[in-house]
């Protein structure tokens, strides 16, 4: 199966922080990769834009070495990086200041999709803002990215709304969450809208509990002051978890287009109960062998900010009243995997006695790795003796479904900067969801600060503090494994 690529207008983007980590490790090397795709059309320009004393060599330099290292292996010795290459440029800016600007204004062209990438630090948002309207570098169809953390709490959150609304207008900005650029994130749309079987089936009335667990290997070494000040609550769970909750859970949006989608995501996080703190468990991981331990990391020997956070939720609506959702995810865990398991419930009389046991049907929705979705359903075991049954995966993993090319996707990265080029942003946060979701993060946060909160101690390697497994056992539950 060979995907189909669609190659976008000609356009002209500006990386802000283009010789930031971020830069390098995830925006250069998917423009190059959609490049190598055909998406780019001859007439595509990006121009880093950094305090850095570089000039337009000295980035293709920089690029290259980028692409090398994290463009995923992609033809860089046949002459195609060259090509690519010499669609770069790079102007020195001063964030604050005059120098740079002009420079930048005469470098990007009139009558093309125009886009600033602001990947720099959420308090230069607003002086950027007002460099590219002073500038004149700002059109009324220009488009800014910006990244997260989109705000600490709900008043920062709205005063960064507040300061990008003072110049763009809110079509024109595109919050990433880079999670919902993964393909499989998407696929949960398709297949929960695309499909007649689910449906009927995806509410209270049939469904127990949702699981969704992003769990990773990976520890905070090298980026400690940030996630210090953040915690999983605020990294993960206010954001990416909170989004894959929103598409689980929202109402068929009327039509796949950003407004009908953002606003059924918006219901859902309006609607979801205060969380009790009883039903919260925060974790960080401990030393093991030579591996430092979470507070060796983040260089705060006393912190109690959480590595892990395991919570249970209810979404206060006609469709999800009674069934919980449980969220999870840490850092330095079993293994690295993000998985959605929707839970059923029993079938509500067993023909086949007790003896036969306890089968639930599970949806489950693999996001990484081993992209795939897979339902288990209930069988007869093979062979005489009886009717003994067992559960075994109807797989719709998409490596076997789809042949190889489906492991081939897009990365998420590439996927949402191709949208910001199309103006598309159904797959971009609103701002009113953001700060819909700090509102419901903030109580809790506040919360573990007034009581002196202090994280669970977990090793690395498991799958989190005990006391997240006593939030499942409690209410005769269990979480899904942590398998690679
Ligand atoms: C980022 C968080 O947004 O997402 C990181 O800041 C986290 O802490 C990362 O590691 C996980 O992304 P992915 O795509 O590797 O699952």
């Amino acid at each position: 199966m060979v995907s189909r690529v669609i190659p976008v207008d000609p356009f002209d983007l500006v990386i802000f922080g283009g010789t930031g980590d971020l830069a390098r490790r995830k925006i250069l090397p998917g423009l190059f990769r959609r490049y190598c795709a055909g998406q780019m059309p001859e007439d595509a320009r990006i121009t880093g834009a950094a305090r850095s004393d570089l000039d337009d060599d000295g980035y293709r330099a920089f690029v290259a070495e980028a692409i090398r290292e994290f463009g995923g292996g992609r033809a860089c010795e046949d002459g195609t990086l060259e090509q690519f290459l010499q669609r770069l440029g790079y102007v020195t800016v001063d964030a604050k200041g005059e120098a740079g600007w002009a420079e930048l204004r005469a470098r990007v062209r009139p009558g093309l999709v125009r886009a600033f990438y602001f990947s720099v630090a959420p308090s230069l948002f607003g002086d950027l803002a007002e460099r590219l309207r002073q500038f004149d570098l700002a059109t009324d169809q220009c488009r800014i990215v910006v990244e997260k953390p989109f705000g600490h709490d709900l008043a920062s959150a709205r005063t960064l709304n507040a300061t990008l609304a003072r110049h763009f207008d809110e079509s024109q900005i595109y919050r990433i969450d880079h999670y919902l650029g993964k393909e499989t994130v998407q696929n949960l749309m398709a297949v929960r809208f695309g499909n007649m079987l689910f449906e009927p089936l995806w509410n209270a009335q049939y469904v127990d509990h949702i699981q969704i667990t992003v769990a990773e290997t990976v520890g905070v070494g090298g980026r400690g002051s940030y996630y210090d000040k953040s915690g999983a609550m605020r990294d993960m769970v206010q954001n990416h978890l909170m989004q894959l909750l929103c598409l689980i859970a929202m109402e068929p949006p009327a039509r796949f287009e950003p407004d009908s989608v953002r606003d059924e995501k918006l219901k859902v996080i309006r609607a979801l109960d205060p969380v009790d703190w009883h039903h919260v468990v925060r974790g960080q991981y401990e030393p093991d062998g030579d591996q430092p331990g979470y507070r060796e990391d983040a260089e705060n020997p006393r912190s109690t900010t959480e590595s892990f956070v395991a919570l249970k939720c209810h979404i206060s609506n006609w469709r999800w009243a009674g069934t919980p959702f449980y969220l999870r995810t840490g850092k330095r865990l079993r293994a690295r995997a993000s998985e959605i398991a929707v839970v059923f419930k029993d079938a509500p009389h067993s023909i086949f006695g007790s003896e036969a046991g306890r089968h639930r049907n599970v949806l489950s929705i693999r996001l990484q790795p081993n992209e795939g979705i897979t339902l288990g359903v209930t069988i007869k075991e093979p062979g005489p003796g009886g009717m003994r049954l067992i559960d075994v995966p109807l797989d719709m993993s998409f490596a076997d479904a789809l042949g190889p090319d489906a492991a081939d996707v897009p990365d998420a990265y590439e996927r949402l900067i191709m949208d910001v080029i199309r103006g598309n942003q159904t797959l971009f946060m609103r701002g009113d969801e953001v700060e819909a979701a700090w509102a419901w993060t903030d109580p809790l946060i506040a919360g573990w600060e007034t009581r002196g909160d202090v994280p669970k101690p977990y090793d690395t390697g498991s799958s989190g503090p005990d006391d997240s497994l006593m939030l499942m056992h409690r209410d005769g539950r269990k979480w899904r494994e942590i398998r690679p």
